[in-house]
């Protein structure tokens, strides 16, 4: 039996434990943590926990359709990997072993512009959809760059992540030295170093890898991969606006999805920049602390969409019932961010198949339990949501 095999891990919750136990807490925080006092973190899991399942008892399945499509790909079930940066600081395998897994499970990963692979090696490494995550850090021929080779690759779409036009006030990176550990100050560091000490084969692993990756995906001309200790500022300078549409459909052919929309308003103004879908997310309550939780926000944009793109959500899933339910509320398919990154930081590949396993398994087993035997037959009929809740779909 390996080391994420049952009964140590059966559950999301048992790979974060692990994860805390492997990495420092720099890194384990930087992962687990979200904005100023972490309310929308937290809300996100909790509004997954006020909606009550209504099952439909003695249904025969024939044969259960537990596959969906999105943007014309079929995934095995309906929950791909969503981006998560800096993940090869989590595991040195990072981003390849994650878009690896998600192949092998069928489904789809995206990979953020904040990343140690190259995106070659990164597409390489899947047989399953690969969409490339857009910030513009480095400017607009950076990122022009980025889109050429993204395109070349085989990327097939491309999110722009429009929530961040500053980065989010995360106190745990702040009190953890987050900041001096990325830096070039051997000085800043010292007093944090312990906390490195204290997990040596993660440190052993970290330096045999070469140290704080560089950003392979944005290269800065004359001057080559963007530097991680960078990246805060360069963040800083990469806000996206409605107008940048504009030049980002020219340089992308393909289907673009707008990510971080939590309003009907913006799914408007979305759909009218030609996206092709949209994830509602608040980034995992990692930017505008007592934001919306993405569950609550999905009703109201899947009724401002009406159909006319697909609806993603992310936030907060950490059980495969949590996918059943934001598909009733109206989501095609959902992201998994720290679910999968949870097993990434416990043990790379193997950690994230775990993952994947438990979540599939879930879901498959909530979807017998509540007597549906297809996705596209999921709807409001098999939830309860809180009165107070914008209602949809409610038969
Ligand atoms: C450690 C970490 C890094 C992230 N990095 C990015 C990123 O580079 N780009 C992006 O669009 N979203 C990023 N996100 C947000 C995720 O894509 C996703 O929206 C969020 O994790 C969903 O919430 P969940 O973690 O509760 O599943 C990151 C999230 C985490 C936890």
């Amino acid at each position: 039996m390996g080391r994420f095999d049952s009964p140590r891990v059966i559950n999301i919750e048992d790979l974060r434990r692990l994860a805390r136990r492997r990495t420092p807490r720099v890194v384990f925080e930087y992962l687990d943590g979200g904005a100023e006092g972490e309310v929308t973190l937290r809300e996100n899991c909790r509004a997954f926990e006020t909606i009550s399942l209504r099952p439909r008892q003695c249904v025969v399945f024939d044969e259960p359709k537990f596959a969906t499509r999105v943007l014309g790909h079929e995934l095995s079930f309906p929950a791909m990997l969503a981006p998560v940066g800096y993940s090869r600081i989590m595991h040195r395998g990072g981003e390849v072993a994650a878009a690896r897994v998600a192949g092998e499970f069928g489904t789809g990963y995206i990979l953020s512009t904040i990343s140690g692979h190259k995106l070659e090696d990164v597409k390489r490494a899947t047989n399953g959809p690969a969409w490339f995550q857009l910030y513009l850090v480095g400017g607009r021929e950076v990122s022009e760059a980025a889109l050429d080779r993204a395109r070349a690759a085989g990327f097939s779409a491309l999110v722009v992540t429009i929530d961040t036009p500053v980065a989010g006030m995360r106190e745990r990176d702040y009190r953890n030295g987050m900041k001096a550990l990325l830096g070039r100050s051997l000085f800043a560091k010292i007093p944090h170093l312990p906390q490195l000490l204290a997990r040596p084969r993660w440190l052993a692993s970290f330096l045999l890898d070469g140290g704080t990756p560089k950003l392979e995906n944005v290269i800065v001309p004359g001057q080559g991969p963007l530097k991680l200790e960078d990246v805060a500022a360069a963040l800083g300078r990469s806000r996206v606006e409605w107008k940048d549409f504009d030049w980002i459909r020219k340089a992308w052919p393909g289907p673009i999805v707008v990510k971080g929309v939590l309003t009907g308003d913006d799914a408007l103004r979305s759909l009218d920049q030609g996206a092709a879908a949209i994830v509602v997310s608040n980034h995992g309550g990692r930017q505008l602390d007592t934001a919306s939780a993405t569950l609550r926000a999905l009703p109201q944009v899947v009724a401002a969409v009406n159909g006319r793109a697909e609806i993603l959500m992310d936030g907060g899933v950490r059980r495969g019932s949590d996918i059943v339910k934001a598909l009733c509320m109206g989501a095609r398919a959902v992201l998994i961010g720290r679910a999968y990154a949870y097993g990434m930081a416990a043990g790379g590949e193997s950690g994230i198949r775990r993952a994947l396993e438990i979540l599939r398994a879930d879901f498959e087993r909530t979807m017998r339990l509540i007597g549906c035997s297809s996705v596209s037959e999921l709807n409001g009929s098999f939830i309860e949501a809180p009165e107070f809740w914008p209602r949809r779909t409610c038969s």
